[in-house]
């Protein structure tokens, strides 16, 4: 992925915007569907390069994909999968979710082997975290130098575990939930600061036997699954993007229209607000246990930003946006520190170098730190200049927003990475700026 952009100083950010489908929720749908004996219907399912490597994987595991209209139709294969529909070479792509979740499902199917595999940047990041506890639950997992995909599951009969998360990982306590249902007795996975909670509420809702107590969660094995319809909200991740465009580019008012608002996901509007970004809307109480996602609107507004820090407790619910703190923060007037974030060093790309290596080559004042950064800015606009998108789709967008808001304009290497989670985001761009 090498095609450059180049984004312009722009005039305001004005109009209603419907953000693209979310990304985790759709391959968790996706996922929780062909677990089910009845078919499901998924509503406004996520078009992007992920999530289609979903569906392809779970059409290769023997669930039927139906497409139509933006919605899919999966139909399941049931929890325990009929074995003459498993084995073989399952391709993530890029899809870091995929990855992580669909092992905890195969993981549970005694006498079937498969090797999941992807591109370049899904080998460089580390699955001995789901390895480890599907392994203790009884399956046989190895992964390249015990560490990197390819990763091969041979499923068996599981055993439930007491599992505490060595990392804030929303990806690992799904797998090991997904991995508890087939599993006998129950599965109890320890989070310390939450993330996430997609994979709980379908668990509700798919009336699994299921309980949070704290930060113990609990699953039981189950026979089946039950869902009717699941309807996908718009990307809070994505809008960030659009949301962080409108409060740095001056006169800018954007109402985001149907997006998810689980405050498992909106740790970035609170920094943002706490740094003087005006957004207005119904944001779930922090601490809210639900069944369904809470979707809403949003009112952002152009503002002066001022620096803040980021303790770790916060990271998880920030966690895709941090890069884009960090970008708020360039043009921020005082300094801003983000602590405890080391797990962005396995996202996509090594987002702390990628960040720190990108703003400053559009003029930031700012220096990687062991587990986050540290940025300082004067409230004036980055001058701008050229960004790689190191193939990461949330770097390529970010260096759009940074051109926007910039007073040279930015040139952005790889800008076809953004297909990776949101394909029209420079249409979106456009009509926004029409
Ligand atoms: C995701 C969890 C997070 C996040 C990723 C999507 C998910 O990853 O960064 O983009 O859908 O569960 P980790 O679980 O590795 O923190």
């Amino acid at each position: 992925m090498t095609a450059a952009a180049r984004f312009e100083p722009s005039g305001p950010l004005r109009g209603d915007y419907t953000p693209p489908a979310d990304k985790s929720i759709s391959h968790r749908a996706a996922l929780f569907g062909a677990m089910c004996d009845e078919p499901v219907p998924v509503r406004n399912y996520l078009d992007s390069a992920d999530t289609r490597s979903t569906l392809a994987a779970l059409l290769k595991v023997g669930a039927g994909v139906e497409e139509a209209d933006g919605d899919v139709l999966v139909r399941g294969v049931g929890l325990r999968a009929p074995l003459e529909a498993t084995g073989g070479l399952l391709d993530v792509g890029n899809a870091g979710t995929l990855m992580r979740l669909l092992p905890g499902w195969l993981a549970g199917q005694p006498g079937g082997v498969w090797t999941l595999d992807g591109d370049e940047s899904i080998r460089r990041r580390p699955v001995d975290r789901v390895a480890e506890p599907l392994s203790a639950m009884g399956a046989r997992v190895d992964a390249r130098e015990g560490r990197f995909p390819p990763l091969t599951v041979r499923g068996a009969e599981l055993s439930g575990i007491e599992y505490e998360l060595p990392v804030a990982s929303a990806q690992v306590k799904s797998c090991v939930l997904i991995a508890g249902m087939l599993a006998d007795g129950s599965t109890t996975v320890l989070e310390g600061a939450q993330s996430r909670d997609h994979t709980e509420r379908l668990l509700r809702r798919a009336r699994v036997p299921f309980e949070r107590d704290g930060s113990r969660l609990t699953v039981s094995q189950v026979d089946e699954l039950e869902l009717d319809e699941i309807v996908v909200p718009g990307d809070p991740s994505s809008a960030a993007f659009v949301a962080a465009a409108a409060t740095l580019v001056a006169g800018s008012r954007v109402v985001v229209k149907g997006v998810d608002l689980n405050w498992t996901r909106t740790g970035f509007l609170r920094i943002a607000e706490r740094m003087g970004a005006v957004i207005l809307g119904d944001l779930e109480e922090p601490g809210t246990e639900a069944d369904e996602e809470p979707v809403g609107e949003l009112d952002v507004a152009s503002a002066p930003l001022e620096g803040t820090v980021v303790e770790p407790a916060e990271v998880p619910t920030a966690i895709d946006e941090l890069t884009l703190v960090a970008l708020l923060g360039a043009f921020a007037d005082g300094e801003t520190l983000v602590r405890g974030a080391g797990e962005l060093r396995v996202k996509e790309s090594d987002r702390i170098a990628s960040v720190v290596e990108g703003l400053r080559g559009l003029g930031a004042d700012i220096e990687a730190t062991d587990d986050g950064f540290v940025v300082r800015g004067d409230g004036a606009p980055l001058p701008g200049g050229v960004i790689d998108a190191h193939g990461d789709h949330r770097m390529a967008m970010l260096g759009a927003v940074a051109g926007l808001a910039s007073s040279e304009g930015v040139e952005v290497v790889g800008m076809d990475a953004a297909a990776v989670s949101y394909p029209g985001f420079q249409r979106d761009l456009r009509t926004l700026l029409a």
